[in-house]
C-alpha cells in the first residue's frame, strides 16, 4: 500500500467513503483540531502508547480494512506504521505531511456558469474549512478571499489562459493568513479591501464600499458590493451575475459569523442582525449563497461543494429564525464559542500588514480549525 496523500484523503471524505484513521497526536491537540466526519472512523491512540505496546494498539484497530495514520507533519506516523507492521498489521500507511498538509490541501470545483459566459469556481481548503472563489468572464478572473497558497490560483488561471485582474477580501480575516496582497502583487491585479476594515492597514488598496460595482469581464453589472457588517465592521458581500451571493463570514450554510473577534461583540451583533434581517432579505431569495467558511464536513454537498439557496437558509438555518432583535442578540451572544481561532490576534495584525510572519512559521500560525461561526 502506498502512503495516502491529503488530496486523496479529501476525495474520500467528500465521496463519503468509509475511512479508518488512526490519529497518533496528543489528546489535547486532537481536541483542538481533528478530522470529524460521519464516514471517518477515528482511533485516537497516542504515539507513545503505540511505541510502548504495538500489539495492544494493533488489537484496537480493524483487521480487514486499510488504516491511515495521521500525525503532525507525517514523520512520527511513518514510525508508527513500521511498528504496527512489525506487530503483524498489513494494510497500514501514513498520511503524507500529516495535519499540516491536511490544513493546506486545496482544490477547485466548478459551481456553475454565468449568464453572459464564464463561470464561478469554489476552492475548498478542506482541513481548515476555508472557501475561496474564482469568477471568470471573458478571459478575466477575480479571486475572492484567497488563501496564502497563491500558486493554486495562478496555475489554475494560467492553465486556462485567464488573466487575474481583481483580488478581493470580504473582510479582515482572523483565522487564516490572507493571500490577497501577495496574489495581487504577483499578477498585477487590483487588490480590493473593505474600507472600514482597513483603517489601520499598512498597505494601499482599492476601497470596497457599499453599492460600488467592480467592472468585470462581460458582466454588465460586474460584481456588486453590499456592506454587510456584523462579523467585522467592514464585511462586504458580493452579488455576482444576479445569481450568486458571496457572503463572506456573515452567513454560512448551518450558522452565521461570530461578532466577537475584535472585542466589540455587543456592538457588532446589532449590525449582524441588521445585515441578516433587514439587508439580505432585500435581495432575491433565489440567490445561491457561497460562504467563505464551513464548520463541519457534513456541510459539503454530494457535488463536493458548500452552497445553499437563500430561501432554504431563511427556512432552515436556526440563526435566521430569530426576527426579534433582542432575542437574536441574546441567543448569538450566548452561543459564541469559548475558543477563538488559534493565533487570531497575530493573524489579524498580519492581514493588516502590521506584522510579518516568516514563511517557515505560517503553517504553525494557521494551525487549527477556522472557528469563525457562532455555535449552531
Ligand atoms: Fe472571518
Amino acid at each position: 500500500m502506498n502512503p495516502l496523500h491529503t488530496a486523496e484523503l479529501a476525495d474520500k471524505v467528500k465521496a463519503k467513503e468509509t475511512v479508518h484513521l488512526l490519529d497518533i497526536r496528543q489528546e489535547a491537540d486532537i481536541q483542538d483540531w481533528a478530522i470529524g466526519a460521519e464516514n471517518v472512523i477515528r482511533y485516537d491512540i497516542p504515539f507513545a502508547e503505540i511505541k510502548a505496546n504495538p500489539a495492544k494498539a494493533r488489537n484496537q484497530l480493524p483487521k480487514n480494512d486499510p488504516v491511515y495514520v495521521m500525525c503532525y507533519k507525517g514523520k512520527s506516523a511513518q514510525t508508527a506504521v513500521s511498528l504496527l507492521e512489525a506487530a503483524g498489521m498489513e494494510e497500514v500507511v501514513h498520511v503524507v505531511g500529516g495535519m499540516q498538509a491536511w490544513g493546506e490541501t486545496m482544490s477547485p470545483r466548478k459551481i456553475g456558469d454565468l449568464t453572459y459566459g464564464g463561470a464561478i469556481y469554489q476552492f475548498m481548503r478542506i482541513g481548515k474549512g476555508c472557501l475561496s472563489y474564482m469568477i471568470v468572464s471573458n478571459g478575466e478572473a477575480a479571486i475572492v478571499d484567497p488563501a496564502r497558497f497563491t500558486e493554486v490560483y495562478t496555475s489554475f488561471a494560467n492553465e486556462n489562459g485567464w488573466q487575474i485582474k481583481h483580488v478581493l477580501d470580504t473582510h479582515l480575516h482572523a483565522d487564516h493568513l490572507s493571500g490577497g496582497r501577495k496574489l495581487a502583487e504577483e499578477t498585477g491585479a487590483a487588490y480590493w479591501f473593505p474600507t472600514r476594515d482597513g483603517k489601520e492597514a499598512a498597505f494601499a488598496f482599492s476601497p470596497l464600499e457599499d453599492g460600488i460595482r467592480i467592472p468585470f469581464g462581460q458582466q454588465e453589472e460586474g460584481m456588486r458590493c453590499i456592506a454587510s457588517p456584523g462579523h467585522t465592521e467592514g464585511s462586504i458581500s458580493f452579488v455576482v451575475d444576479d445569481t450568486y451571493l458571496l457572503s463572506g463570514d456573515i452567513l454560512f450554510t448551518e450558522s452565521i459569523g461570530r461578532p466577537d473577534l475584535a472585542g466589540q461583540a455587543e456592538q457588532w451583533v446589532q449590525d449582524l442582525h441588521t445585515t441578516l434581517y433587514e439587508k439580505y432579505p432585500l435581495l432575491s431569495l433565489d440567490l445561491i449563497v457561497l460562504p467563505s467558511h464551513f464548520s463541519e464536513l457534513s456541510e459539503i454537498g454530494p457535488d463536493g461543494t458548500v452552497q445553499a439557496r437563500m430561501e432554504d437558509l431563511y427556512r432552515k438555518n436556526p440563526r435566521l429564525q430569530l426576527q426579534d432583535a433582542g432575542e437574536f442578540i441574546a441567543s448569538v451572544l450566548g452561543s459564541i464559542p469559548a475558543q477563538q481561532p488559534n493565533s487570531y490576534q497575530l493573524i489579524r495584525e498580519s492581514n493588516q500588514g502590521k506584522e510579518t510572519i516568516a514563511g517557515s512559521e505560517e503553517a504553525d500560525v494557521e494551525s487549527g480549525p477556522n472557528r469563525c461561526a457562532v455555535n449552531s
